[in-house]
């Protein structure tokens, strides 16, 4: 077997270098555990709108260390089931699972502020290096993490036992914590969930903390780190600005059939005030899923080849449309809710507040509701209750 402790140095290097490893602890992690450990069989490379299958068997060692060092995600299983060793061309495919960036992996873990002696909870074990950089830390009693998917848990848990680790691999819907294991000090998900579960506020300390990036588009999901308070609430900010596979569960399916027929029969019509385009942007697109929880996004042309927004409410029973109309937009929506008026006014009202970046956004997770605020103005406040 190669040897890759300089190229775990050299990564461990250019974390530190970009700002995302800042503790001797962790450099020390990043240097002990081989991340080609925990990539078996393989992995899929993007090529073009396909995914290339690379395996460890039958690669080039040399060529292999590379990819295993690189910093970009991994991604590991396509659909829910295939990996790499089962594809020898390049497939289409939706990623399920990954060994995510390190520099995400490692800047959120440094978020985390753990102490030596910390028990840590940790969502979507995927391929198992995080969780092993946490029992390089922590000791491999101290870490628990929980992977929905059978088969990515048993890889994950031989992977973690190759490196050394007989760490606490638990298969199951990690929405629901791991009660048998609470209280914890610390919960970290790394996959994003549409609002922190109140079992994990339950299964945390008072004083602990839980750091799970919130929302459930591609892009306009913000990294939530919040403490544990003694009332059994809890409270914090959005650190910044994140980007994970969504939590199982929780993946919405794609808006079926005939999305103009859906949207034919509108009870208002309109200009809009301000551009749907800025929904590209993380800020805004982070603000309408605050304005429009669940609300999902999907982009389509007209047949004239014109561009065309819809917006659906979660049981689809409400949309909005938006198409260009000259140098402006017209919204078009139905339903109880209207959409583009909630997501409009949350866009003017923070624009009218100087435009805060998303670490502004405080927020409280009670048994009942979710409550996001920017302290800037009556207007930029959400409650998202829990049904
Ligand atoms: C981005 S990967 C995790 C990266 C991983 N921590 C690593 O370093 O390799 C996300 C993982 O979360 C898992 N997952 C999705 N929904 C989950 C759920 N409800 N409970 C537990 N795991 C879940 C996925 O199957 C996937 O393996």
């Amino acid at each position: 077997m190669t040897d890759t402790s300089p190229e775990r140095r050299k990564l461990a290097a250019q974390l530190a270098q970009a700002g995302a490893l800042k503790t001797p602890a962790w450099r020390a992690a990043v240097e002990a555990v081989p991340r080609e450990l925990f990539l078996n069989p393989g992995v899929f490379l993007p090529e073009g709108a396909q995914w290339r299958p690379v395996t460890a068997v039958g690669s080039d060692p040399a060529e292999w260390v590379r990819t295993a060092y690189t910093l970009d995600t991994l991604t590991t299983q396509l659909d829910g089931h295939l990996t790499a060793d089962q594809v020898s061309e390049p497939v289409a495919g939706l990623p399920t699972s990954s060994s995510t960036t390190p520099t995400l992996v490692l800047g959120m873990i440094e978020s985390l502020d753990v102490e030596s002696g910390h028990q840590v909870l940790e969502i979507g074990t995927g391929t198992g290096y995080s969780a092993a950089l946490m029992c390089h830390r922590l000791g491999e009693d101290n870490v628990t993490t929980v992977e929905v998917d059978p088969e990515v848990a048993a890889r994950a848990d031989a992977a973690l036992e190759t490196a050394g680790y007989s760490t606490w691999t638990v298969t199951g819907d990690g929405l629901l914590g791991h009660p048998r294991r609470a209280p914890y000090d610390r919960v970290i998900a790394t996959c994003a969930v549409r609002r922190i579960p109140y079992t994990w506020v339950r299964q945390t300390k008072p004083g602990g903390i839980i750091l799970a990036t919130v929302g459930s588009w591609a892009n306009g999901a913000g990294l939530a780190k919040v403490t544990v308070n003694e009332d059994g609430e809890a409270e914090g900010r959005i650190i910044g600005p994140a980007s994970f596979m969504q939590a199982r569960s929780q993946t919405a399916a794609p808006v079926a059939g005939d999305l103009s027929a859906r949207a034919a029969y509108a009870d208002s019509e309109r200009q809009a005030k301000v551009s749907p385009l800025r929904l590209g942007e993380w800020m805004p697109a982070f603000l309408a899923q605050l304005a429009a929880p669940g609300a999902q996004l999907v982009r389509a042309t007209t047949s004239e080849g014109a561009q065309l927004l819809y917006l659906f409410t979660p049981e689809r029973e409400s949309f909005a449309t938006l198409t260009p109309d000259g140098e402006s937009w017209r919204v078009r929506q139905g339903g109880p809710v209207s959409l583009w008026d909630d997501i409009e006014g949350a866009l003017t009202a923070w624009q009218e507040a100087g435009s805060p970046e998303i670490t502004a956004t405080r927020l409280r997770v009670t048994p009942a509701s979710h409550q996001y605020w920017i302290d800037r103005g009556p207007s930029l406040r959400w409650e998202h209750r829990i049904a």
